[in-house]
């Protein structure tokens, strides 16, 4: 399969589509990127890679990161992480309050805001500093061993995230958050502004493409049945309100965040990360979405 000539052509195309995104400006700081970046990055798992547009500028992660905080609480606590959180699609906006209630605290997933807040909780509780020790995990994952976190987006975030503030209080009184609610969103906002280029972000998410094995080196981040089931939230429940059509149209496991990045994995094969970043309504990236939607029709090879 030559996937550089269909991610070249499809780039090109999508390129050209009115934008019809919009930047997300909840976040002040998120507002001063310029819209009309536009990168893509593939990581093959033979150690190939290739990129086009913007894919070596980076950008703010924002919610991609809660796979990598899941995956380190997920490692550390095992299956009993699944009493904390749901592995549900909310079908609601990923910062709703909506279900909360209902679900007594429970999240329904690890993805939305709130069930990100509460596997942040349950980081505090089992790391000596969760700050330091998340971004050493992180800067191992990745092999950027100088990675660290964004104050002007995460102090951004820390002045105006009401609505974090409001889920995690809420989860607290409803008994599924252990820690000082400040101390929890703290580390929540610092862990969402790290930045990454498009090639950082495909190759640190490899070992979801390898059966939790680190590609560069063989060692395992996570179990393989570990691996399948994030890869299996992330089809289910990474794109919030619009999961559904993303596996309908896309057809492979992925995560959004409002930075305007999506990564997907194709298990065994590879990795891609697209990046643009006016969002549609559902606060995913407008291009990054019609960009993959038209590469997995192109290249004609499906997990399903
Ligand atoms: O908590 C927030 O609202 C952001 N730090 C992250 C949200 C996000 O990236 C949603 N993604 N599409």
């Amino acid at each position: 399969m030559n996937y550089n000539a269909i991610i070249g052509k499809v780039y090109e195309e999508t390129k050209g589509l009115p934008n019809k995104g919009k930047i997300a400006t909840y976040i002040p700081e998120l507002a001063n990127v310029d819209p009309n970046r536009f990168g893509v990055h593939m990581t093959n798992l033979n150690g190939k890679g290739f990129g086009v547009g913007d894919h070596l500028k980076k950008f703010s992660i924002q919610s991609i990161a809660k796979v990598l905080s899941l995956t380190l609480a997920y490692k550390i606590v095992g299956e009993k992480i699944w009493k904390r959180v749901d592995v549900e699609p909310s079908g609601t906006k990923f910062d709703s309050l909506l279900l909360l209630e209902v679900n007594n605290g429970i999240p329904r997933n690890p993805f939305v805001n709130s069930g990100a807040i509460v596997i942040c909780d349950i980081l505090i509780s089992h790391l000596g500093n969760a700050k330091v020790d998340f971004l050493a995990f992180v800067r191992e994952l990745s092999n950027l061993p100088d990675l660290v976190y964004s104050d002007k987006i995460a102090d951004s975030e820390k002045a105006n995230g009401y609505r974090n503030v409001a889920l995690c209080n809420f989860i607290k009184s409803l008994d599924n958050i252990e820690n000082d609610p400040a101390v929890v969103l703290d580390f929540y906002f610092d862990m969402c502004s790290l930045e990454m280029n498009c090639q950082q972000v495909s190759n640190m998410m490899t070992y979801l493409a390898n059966g939790g094995h680190k590609v560069s080196d063989g060692s395992e981040i996570i179990t393989k049945s570990q691996s399948k089931r994030i890869n299996a939230l992330m089809l289910t429940c990474g794109f919030y309100d619009e999961s559904g059509e993303f596996a309908f149209k896309v057809g492979l496991p992925g995560k959004s965040g409002v930075g305007g990045g999506i990564v997907a994995v194709y298990p065994q094969h590879y990795v891609i990360t697209v990046w643009s970043p006016p969002l549609n309504p559902h606060g995913n990236s407008f291009l990054g979405m019609k960009f993959l939607e038209e590469f997995t029709t192109h290249s004609d090879f499906t997990i399903f």
